[in-house]
């Protein structure tokens, strides 16, 4: 009788602590609308995420009487302990620019957590489970396999991982059709033939790890970020579908929040890169081959300037366009341009940053990198707002920036076919920042570089760029 009181006394304790961390989870997401309250809101829904572990380690030491038994206390502290160091020591030492392929390993650890989660509700089940947790847990076994092989080499193709890159897959429609069929065919007769519920929940899980294989496996070149996404939609269902399997509030939603932020982001992003949504779910886009780029390069050569040349260029003109990319983040050089920009803005020259909906690696880097050296948010201007301006732009300066701006985009056949870019050969003038030779992410030559309105100022973008500003500020002294 002790007991049960005790028990339901901490549930209904559990049920509040749960629902005040889905509370903080809303809160911490609503704060991260901006990147001036960011920080605010990653730590609270980090705090309602300790707050909802320290309750569910409360929760089955009371439930399970627990405090005797030093091998449970044991694994779940080192279980605990072993989290929050990984956690603590990948986010601390990850850079920016590494940050897709650490979100990607924590898409494989949650996916896979989930999975498990819902695999020992559907086993460990007294008796023959009902069939809505038969579907609930069922579904997480399934999205949650998915995304821990899917991930995990999505993680291993962002990390440039050699042999994870090359695999191919051919007749990848096949494979696809053939793991989604056995999978949903397993999960179906979970549900019809409970009693054999170990066979049939071992096959789903199978079949599962293989389709995410076989659904990621295919995909290259600059599909990939859009592929995360769907991923990290796929971990948030797989969560919440646990969640409603072993009814914990806090997963329900914390699952659910991740799984609607998850499908917003992919639509957005597959739209920003005029990718279909749906082929990208059946596996048929993008393309390991597609990596490897045309054969076909561009024709002509390639103009060379040099610091001094372009700080004349910046100064005698009216409106200068900087087009940031993925190189800047990489050269950590975003304070060099804001003052580059400062610079010229003192001296009445007009200047934008033109922001594409993937420049960078990660949704939004541009802007984030940006707001970091004080870029005032009102000078970062969107693709559609920001193309009509480049024929009136005496010089663009492109700054790390390879895929996003290159014209084998209005093009059908290329990896970047159809994809919206920014129509910087439309400036005047065109100077691009670049180390070398180097393709961008999608692997192809850039027709830009190419162009006769285009000169390359080749080096490391932080040197180059306070090469300019030393260049500049003594033109102007
Ligand atoms: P990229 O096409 O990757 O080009 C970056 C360029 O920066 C490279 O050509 C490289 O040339 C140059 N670079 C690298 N380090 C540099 C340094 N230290 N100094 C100067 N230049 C440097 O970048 P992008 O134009 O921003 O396009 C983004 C690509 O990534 C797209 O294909 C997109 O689909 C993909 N992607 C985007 C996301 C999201 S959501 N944003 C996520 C994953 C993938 P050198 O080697 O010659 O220096």
């Amino acid at each position: 009788m002790q007991a049960t009181t005790t028990a339901s006394a901490i549930d209904i304790v559990a049920w509040f602590v749960y629902l005040l961390a889905a509370v903080m989870f809303v809160m911490g997401l609503h704060y991260m609308n901006s990147p001036k309250t960011a920080r605010k809101g990653n730590f609270i829904s980090a705090a309602g995420m300790v707050i909802a572990v320290v309750m569910a380690f409360v929760k089955l030491f009371v439930q399970h009487d627990l405090i005797h038994s030093w091998v449970a206390i044991g694994l779940l502290v080192a279980g605990i302990a072993v989290g929050a160091v990984a956690g603590v020591w990948s986010a601390k030492k990850v850079k920016m620019t590494d940050m897709p392929q650490l979100v990607s390993v924590f898409n494989t650890v949650g996916g896979g957590a989930a999975a498990l989660v819902a695999l020992n509700d559907i086993l460990a089940a007294e008796g023959t489970p009902a069939l809505v947790v038969l579907i609930t847990a069922g579904l997480g076994v399934m999205i949650g396999s998915v995304t821990f092989t899917g991930s995990l080499i999505a993680a291993g193709k962002l990390q440039g991982i050699g042999w994870v890159k090359k695999l191919s897959l051919p007749g990848k429609s096949v494979w696809n059709v053939l793991f989604a069929l056995l999978t949903v065919a397993s999960l179906v007769m979970l549900c019809v033939m409970p009693g054999q519920r170990l066979l049939w929940s071992v096959l789903t899980t199978v079949f599962a790890l293989c389709y995410g294989l076989v659904f990621v496996i295919p995909i290259g070149g600059a599909d990939m970020p859009v592929v995360i996404s769907i991923l990290n939609a796929c971990t948030g269902t797989a969560v919440a579908m646990s969640g409603l399997a072993i009814d914990n509030v806090a997963l329900i939603v914390a699952g659910a929040l991740v799984g609607s932020a998850g499908v917003t982001l992919s639509v957005l992003m597959s739209k920003a890169m005029n990718r279909p949504l749906l082929s990208v779910l059946a596996g048929g886009f993008g393309g390991s081959d597609g990596a490897a780029g045309s054969a076909d390069g561009p024709e002509g050569t390639m103009k060379e300037t040099s610091a001094d040349d372009l700080a004349v260029q910046l100064v005698y003109a009216d409106k200068v366009i900087f087009v940031p990319g993925f190189g800047l983040a990489q050269a950590q050089a975003q304070r060099e341009l804001a003052d580059l920009g400062e610079l010229l803005k003192e001296h009445g020259v007009e200047v934008e940053y033109a922001i594409h909906p993937v420049a960078g690696r990660m949704p939004g880097h541009m802007n984030v990198l940006l707001a970091e050296a004080n870029v005032p948010y009102e000078e970062l201007v969107d693709l559609d707002d920001i193309n009509p301006q480049f024929p009136s732009a005496n010089v663009s300066l492109v700054v790390g920036a390879n895929d996003v701006t290159n014209p084998a985009a209005r093009k059908p056949g290329t990896p970047v076919s159809g994809m919206p870019i920014l129509d910087v050969d439309k400036s005047q003038n065109v100077v691009v920042m670049k180390r070398g030779r180097g393709k961008g992410y999608a692997g192809i030559e850039n027709e830009l570089y190419f162009e006769p309105n285009t000169q390359m100022l080749f080096g490391d973008a932080k040197a180059g760029l306070q090469a300019v500003i030393a260049a500049v500020k003594e033109l102007l002294a």
